[in-house]
């Protein structure tokens, strides 16, 4: 299946929406995706101008914070994840930025699991970071030039 990689834009935000609802228990705000459009690192898969994931994040230096990644239940374990988190860290890299944070419900194993495949490690814990449900925050890091120097 061929996926185009592109700049969210404020007119993707309803159909950003609809995933975002289907796929998080406590979903993001429009304006929040709003927000992450402003400061520029905020990107949509498509597959035939349909939009399948999203990625999101914002740079601070040399650290990345991914703030939101997701891919349409339809479209999981085809890779799809995996080519929107190599995207935004082959884009980072050019940007000099190397390393990569974020922040997962400790109870959403398909994520921990994902990040983990990614090279992500866990290295802290926020106790009762989200709410509805309550849940703790599992912060994973990555430092890409250490994957790279290793080879
Ligand atoms: C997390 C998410 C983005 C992964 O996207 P994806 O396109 O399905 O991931 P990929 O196909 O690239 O998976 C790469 C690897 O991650 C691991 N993985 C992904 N989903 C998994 C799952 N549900 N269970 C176990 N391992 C999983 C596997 O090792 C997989 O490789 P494999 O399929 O060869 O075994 C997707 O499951 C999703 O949108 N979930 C809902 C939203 C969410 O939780 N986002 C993260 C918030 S922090």
């Amino acid at each position: 299946m061929k996926t185009e990689i592109r700049e969210m834009r404020r007119e993707d935000i309803p159909n950003v929406m609809i995933l975002e609802k289907e796929l998080f228990p406590t979903s993001w705000k429009e304006e929040m995706f709003i927000e992450e459009i402003e400061k520029q690192y905020a990107f949509v898969m498509e597959i035939k101008d349909k939009i399948i994931g999203y990625i999101c994040g914002w740079k601070l230096l040399d650290e990345f914070n991914i703030t939101n990644i997701a891919v349409a239940s339809d479209f999981q374990r085809k890779g799809f994840g995996n080519a929107l988190v190599r995207f935004i860290m082959s884009k980072l890299l050019d940007e000099n930025c190397f390393k990569f944070f974020l922040e997962v419900r400790n109870s959403n194993l398909a994520a921990i699991k994902f990040y983990t495949k990614m090279g992500f490690s866990a290295i802290g814990l926020r106790k009762k970071y989200y709410h509805s449900p309550e849940d703790d925050a599992l912060i994973m890091g990555i430092n890409i030039m250490d994957n790279i120097k290793k080879g």
